[in-house]
């Protein structure tokens, strides 16, 4: 990256921050129902490599996508600009943090470099802003609560970008630690980590290489159902969000949803939002299986209520259901292709990795992509050695 940044921008004095992606272990499609989720981060992520300049001029680039060559703009210039492209989350990121208390009173130049993979719904996305936010809050002298930041990323998302996601994949970048997951309560933000020790176990993630095409309308549209559920269950409930439900409640009032499809939608947010809790329960008691069937009954609910598997994401979960020393396996992130993630016992992992892959070839006429997750550290300034390219 030193190189290519002397290269794009002139030989500077830079420093260089990381923000990672992540998994979510369980909990999907609950964070904007006000229910739990469940991520971890990963050692893959985005790096950022920054020199302050003296006018107000922005210049970024990419290595992940050098044909679109530096984009520019300026600080007094930040709209939202097709033409920029991903530039654009940086940009929402720079104009939602700059306020009175937070001044960005000078331009950079920023070399990006991300190796999670595009499109894999490890949350690509959400590691630029946040790494973004990071390297603003250093370079600019200021300091952000970090719960703070990730909110600020979460509105990018929604009113710079116009998806209406979650908070789960900004706060998992933000407050990630290594060797945990966090249960992290979407409604109350009230989270706690818990040790992912798994010493003959390795989580796996498997990647469709199908990219996640019309997932951010569709997302939108399931958002919008889980409204409409919770619009006709205030008929006879004071609830705010489907979160605040249990299985019993939501079985009691059910009636009140006239469609059968927003029903099925809604039953998906109540039940997987009760077994995430039920997950870190068993997490915490050592019942590694347990948290693995709980897993399963996740992607099955996704597949079956939510409808946001396809085609991919199910052969390669269903093919990993098939093999020996699996605990557990369920798609991650929003669904609509991207990954899928595995608990698999250590020395079962070759088997596991040549099993699926053979299957999940034959069946789709193309190649998965696997990868060992280690559960790494959330956003930071690294040391300049630590760049990897
Ligand atoms: C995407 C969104 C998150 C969350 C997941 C589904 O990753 O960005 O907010 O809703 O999908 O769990």
């Amino acid at each position: 990256m030193n190189e290519t940044f002397g290269r794009i921008f002139g030989e500077k004095e830079t420093r260089l921050f990381f923000a990672p992606g992540r998994i979510n272990l369980i909990g999907e499609h609950t964070d904007y129902n006000g229910g739990h989720v469940f991520p971890a981060t990963i050692t893959y992520g985005t790096y950022a490599l920054a020199a302050k300049r003296e006018d107000h001029q922005v210049n970024l680039y990419s290595m992940n996508f050098e044909e679109k060559g530096v984009i520019s703009f300026s600080l007094d210039e930040l709209a939202f600009d097709e033409a920029h492209d991903w530039a654009n989350y940086p940009k929402g990121m720079i104009r939602y943090l700059q306020s009175d208390e937070r001044k960005i009173d000078t331009g950079f130049d920023v070399l990006y470099f991300g190796n999670i993979p595009n499109g894999a719904g490890l949350s690509s996305s959400a590691s630029i802003e946040i790494v973004t936010g990071v390297m603003l809050e250093s370079l600019c002298n200021w300091e952000l609560d970090r719960v703070e930041m990730v909110k600020i990323g979460q509105k990018v998302e929604n009113e710079f970008m116009g998806v209406n996601s979650g908070i789960m994949d900004q706060f998992a970048i933000g407050k990630g630690k290594k060797g945990a997951g966090i249960l992290l309560d979407c409604n109350t933000l009230q989270y706690e980590y818990a040790p992912l020790e798994l010493e003959q176990e390795k989580v796996i993630i498997m990647n469709t290489n199908k990219r996640r095409e019309l997932s951010d309308s569709k997302y939108n549209e399931r958002r919008k159902a889980c409204d409409l559920a919770v619009e006709q269950l205030q008929q006879e409930l004071s609830i705010e969000t489907l979160g605040e439900l249990t299985e019993e409640g939501f079985e009691t009032y059910k009636h009140l949803i006239e469609c059968d499809t927003v029903r099925r939608r809604a039953k998906h947010a109540v039940y997987e939002n009760r077994r995430t809790v039920k997950a870190l329960e068993a997490l915490k008691a050592g019942e590694l299986d347990r948290f693995g069937e709980l897993m399963n009954a996740s992607h099955v609910s996704l597949r079956e209520d939510y409808e946001v598997t396809g085609k991919e994401l199910d052969a390669l979960v269903e093919a990993a259901w098939q093999q020996k020393g699996v605990l557990g396996a369920r798609m991650t992130g929003a669904g609509f292709g991207g990954c899928a993630i595995a608990i698999v016992k250590a020395d079962q992992v070759d088997d596991f990795l040549q099993q699926v892959g053979e299957t999940y070839e034959k069946e789709m006429g193309y190649e998965a992509t696997f990868y060992v997750a280690d559960i790494g550290d959330g956003a930071r300034e690294l040391q300049k050695d630590e760049v990897i390219v």
